[in-house]
């Protein structure tokens, strides 16, 4: 494989010689049910890029005719396809948990263990002691291992500092993120991960957190455009569908689009209130009701499923993504990255987690991957298919068959990656 990889700004790059193309090209929106069964695989198909766009997709024969003077990428009988979108992590944390992980295999619940102080409350201890820059060079990192398997739009959740402070300082951090680049970066206010234990000791405390919410982060955020969207953790245990119902409205209200962490462990509904608030997303979804699932399906919220948070916590359960599909919704996939319930950096693995676990085809596990991942924070229009007029966020497997990304599983066979016409792997 040749390594001509960085696209000049104003020049013409061609990605030619695949072996197959995966375009996930069509509708600019998410695809659901019977839709999904289709990647738009090609052979014989080409990518032009110039800056930080796609100007076409054709065969290589005529890109090159159009495109004499161009520099060539060699996919070298690669599979050439967009970046995935991981449209769900925690990323900016301090220490890992590795102490949990181990107390749940003896048999102690997830949600037990944040009762007795640990779980986010844990992590929330910690971040509060670090500082911006040492938050900020423990995610580079994390950001190029997803890179280094074929990433290059990702989402990040603030949550850990549940203080307006240390949310703002979060926010902060991955708005620094962001800048240095080269990944899409989408941010996300999670002010509403848990009540803080300091307000969990106070009779009105739930009450009192739900205020500082509303009234104090949540337009603090608005004011330093820190975040796109506002996500809350929806599940008997931590946040009720009424609490729920109230922070959405506030987040909305300042500007803020929405996301949901909905009936992860325990069906509570929250699936359903997604819909009817018109989030853009809910997540988890493990625990969802016959209702919540005819809900989603009536309803533009994209279901994105974490499978590979439901084999960490040792659950035995996944979403019911088969019956998700089938009643019309629309399935997008992502890492969960954090450090409780998905240390995990290797965005290829949930491809084999959805087709092994959520029983997926690997055409509906690409477009879960890519398409509808963009659908999930609002980018469809602009990211996760390989067509004119999208962002150059493009990755090159060294495979011929896009079936191995979810085979090959603990494999890297992620060659190079470019985010926005910008290589982001192999990082230098
Ligand atoms: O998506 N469910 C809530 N939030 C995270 C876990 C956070 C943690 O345990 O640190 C999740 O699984
Ligand atoms: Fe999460």
């Amino acid at each position: 494989m040749t390594e001509r990889q960085s696209t000049a700004d104003d020049g013409v790059t061609l990605f030619v010689n695949a072996a197959q193309t995966v375009t996930c090209a069509g509708p600019a929106r998410a695809r659901r049910g019977g839709e999904m069964q289709d990647a738009g695989v090609q052979v014989g198909v080409g990518v032009c890029v110039q800056g930080d766009r796609i100007v076409e997709v054709a065969d290589d024969a005529a890109l090159r005719r159009r495109f004499p003077n161009a520099a060539e990428i060699d996919c070298d009988g690669g599979v050439l396809a967009p970046g995935f979108v991981d449209s769900h992590t925690h990323t900016v944390f301090g220490r890992a948990r590795y102490e949990e992980h181990e107390l749940r295999a003896t048999g102690v619940p997830y949600l037990e263990i944040a009762r007795r102080g640990g779980g986010i409350h844990a992590s929330v201890r910690d971040l509060r002691t670090r500082s911006d820059d040492d938050l900020f060079a423990r995610a580079v990192p994390r950001l190029q291992a997803l890179a280094a398997g074929g990433v290059t739009t990702v989402e990040i959740k603030s949550g850990y500092g549940l203080t307006v402070h240390d949310e703002l300082r979060t926010l902060r951090v991955i708005g620094r993120l962001a800048a240095a680049g080269p990944l899409n970066i989408v941010p996300t206010c999670l002010g509403a991960h848990e009540v803080p234990l300091e307000y969990r000791e106070r009779p009105d405390g739930r009450a009192a957190w739900i205020d500082c919410l509303t009234n104090e982060l949540y337009p603090a955020v608005a004011a330093e455009r820190l975040a796109r969207f506002a996500d809350v953790f929806c599940e008997p245990g931590v946040f009720t569908v009424p609490e729920t119902r109230r922070l959405l409205s506030a987040a909305r209200h300042h500007g803020m689009e929405l996301k949901l962490h909905a009936d992860e462990l325990h069906d509570g509904g929250a699936a359903a209130l997604a819909a009817e608030m018109g989030a853009t997303s809910a997540d988890h979804l493990a625990a969802i009701s016959l209702e919540g699932i005819a809900a989603l399906a009536a309803s533009s919220t994209v279901a994105t499923l974490l499978p590979a948070t439901m084999l960490f916590l040792g659950t035995g359960r996944q979403a019911p993504a088969r019956a998700m599909i089938e009643a019309g919704a629309a399935i997008a996939v992502a890492t969960d990255l954090n450090p409780g319930t998905s240390p995990l950096q290797s965005f290829p693995l949930v491809l084999t987690l959805a087709v092994s676990q959520l029983r997926l085809s690997a055409s509906e596990a690409w477009i879960a991957a890519t398409v509808n991942g963009a659908a999930a924070l609002g980018l469809a229009g602009t990211t996760g298919q390989l067509r004119e007029g999208f962002r150059a966020d493009i990755a090159v497997h060294a495979t011929d068959d896009f079936r191995a990304l979810p085979y090959w599983f603990g494999e890297r066979l992620c060659r190079m990656a470019w985010a926005g016409g910008r290589a982001c792997h192999p990082s230098r």
